[in-house]
């Protein structure tokens, strides 16, 4: 009899779109094992049926008069408030604005709160770029720093809020790392950044995917102000992204992008805003990643997040206790962590090893640093004046220091990481007779096998129809 987590998690693999697709290796094809769930999630089968029937209904919303234009608006409408209720704000008082991605989500707010440049952010240096430069550009960027075990120092994060009160406008920090894992007490942070007047953003990206998770109410002193994650990371594909904030942060001022839908009225000398999240979301909305991503929080709630959340903590712990056995491995942060483990292993590039697990493994993996080259940084021990400016010029990218990223999702199983660890072993034992078999490619900026006749058939495999 499977408990509950493991029935969640089988359902869930059986309804990943392409789980059991092929791909050439330098051996036999193999059937892909995909780690890079951190990057981009597959999308799932009952929502692309669903997407499919919603076709035949969709049309431009908003304004349109006709019959599929009134159902359009209604199921692009309703998606936000399902969108909302996902993560539990409160819709008499948040609004749910669609942008693409988590990038544009922070972009957006750092614009929206309308910060002068004497004002301060405090960041951490655990965060992805995303959630760093819009900061930087809008007002004075401050980070908080981290444990030795890459951890965010709580008590750092107080003496800045101290240090820079009143002045602190936003912390923004991430709910979890795409690097460690880590996850940050984000409601902890919430109430210490409130007792200290200041709002807390909350980047979702790596945490709404992984764990259930609730804003709380605004009159909790833990309330998250805003979060922001992205559709693509939960199994959602289709270019859609969200920034949930209280509706009055979107009720004044113009907006980011000015255009059409944004404005009730438009005269020569003056310009009648809409309401949020109208006022927000210009030109014609993103309707099909909307609905697609509303659809898809259903059926991950269909299956349970805490269920698939603890499978995943299972599979995680199963992983890192098969990593630490591998000859030569460094393993970067420590648990508790979600399903994100990024390791090096003995001397070997990043890049390189990369390259081995794609072409002899048939598996994806990431490697590099993640958009979080501080953090990288920090946890690699490398100094700042560390010739990385030369090595750019050079074009030898692959010798920036990195890491090796595995990112596990909860249709992930034990079988797929036991390969990946058999590999590794195997790579670890005799690492010369894998790293002579590969070149780098200036061209490609990667390493190719040297004996593979390896062409990317794009268009064979997407069997195009036309
Ligand atoms: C923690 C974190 N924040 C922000 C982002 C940016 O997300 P997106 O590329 O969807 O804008 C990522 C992407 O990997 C991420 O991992």
């Amino acid at each position: 009899m499977l408990s509950k987590k493991h029935k969640a998690a089988l359902t869930l693999r059986k309804n990943i779109k392409g789980i059991n697709v092929r791909v050439p290796t330098r051996g036999k094809k193999k059937t892909y094992i995909y780690f890079d769930n951190a990057a981009s999630t597959p999308a799932v089968t009952p929502v692309l049926d669903e997407l499919y029937h919603y076709l035949d209904w969709y049309s431009g919303v908003h304004r349109g008069t006709g019959y599929k234009s009134l159902i359009s608006s209604r199921i692009y409408d309703d998606a936000h408030d399902d969108i909302a209720r996902f993560v539990g704000a409160d819709l008499s008082r948040d609004t749910v604005i669609m942008v693409k991605n988590t990038s544009e989500a922070i972009n957006k707010l750092s614009y929206r709160v309308q910060l002068e440049p004497e004002d301060v952010v405090i960041t951490t240096d655990m965060e992805h770029h995303s959630n760093d430069l819009p900061w930087r550009t809008r007002a004075r960027a401050v980070y908080a720093g981290l444990n030795e075990e890459g951890k965010l120092d709580i008590d750092n994060v107080k003496q800045l809020l101290k240090k820079h009160y009143p002045h602190t406008k936003m912390l923004a920090v991430c709910g979890a790392s795409n690097v460690t894992g880590h996850v940050n007490d984000v409601h902890l942070l919430a109430e210490i950044a409130h007792e200290h007047g200041c709002h807390i953003l909350v980047d979702g990206a790596q945490l709404i995917p992984h764990q259930r998770f609730n804003m709380k109410p605004h009159n909790d002193p833990g309330h998250i102000d805003y979060l922001a994650f992205s559709g693509h990371k939960i199994y959602s594909p289709f270019g859609s992204g969200v920034l949930i904030g209280p509706r009055a942060t979107f009720a004044s001022g113009p907006p980011e992008y000015p255009g059409g839908g944004t404005v009730k009225l438009v005269m020569q000398d003056k310009i009648f805003w809409a309401d949020p999240p109208d006022r927000e979301e210009a030109g014609s909305p993103n309707v099909i990643g909307t609905y697609a991503l509303a659809r898809t929080l259903a059926y991950l709630d269909k299956l349970g997040m805490d269920n698939l959340a603890k499978y995943e903590e299972e599979l995680t712990n199963y992983t890192l206790d098969k990593l630490q056995k591998v000859r030569g491995i460094s393993i970067y942060g420590s648990r508790p962590r979600v399903g994100v483990i990024s390791f090096n292993l003995q001397d070997i590039p990043h890049a390189l090893l990369g390259a081995i697990l794609c072409f002899e493994a048939g598996m994806g993996v990431r490697t590099g640093c993640f958009c979080a080259q501080k953090y990288v940084r920090q946890l690699l021990g490398m100094a700042e004046s560390y010739h990385y400016p030369e090595l750019y010029d050079s074009g030898r990218m692959d010798k920036i220091p990195g890491m090796v990223r595995v990112s596990l999702a909860a249709y992930n199983t034990r079988q797929e990481v036991d390969e990946l660890i058999k590999w590794l072993k195997d790579i670890a034992i005799n690492p010369y007779e894998y790293l002579r078999r590969y070149r780098f490619s200036a061209s490609q900026g990667s390493y190719v096998p040297i004996d593979m006749q390896y062409k990317l058939e794009a268009d064979k495999v997407v069997n195009r129809i036309m």
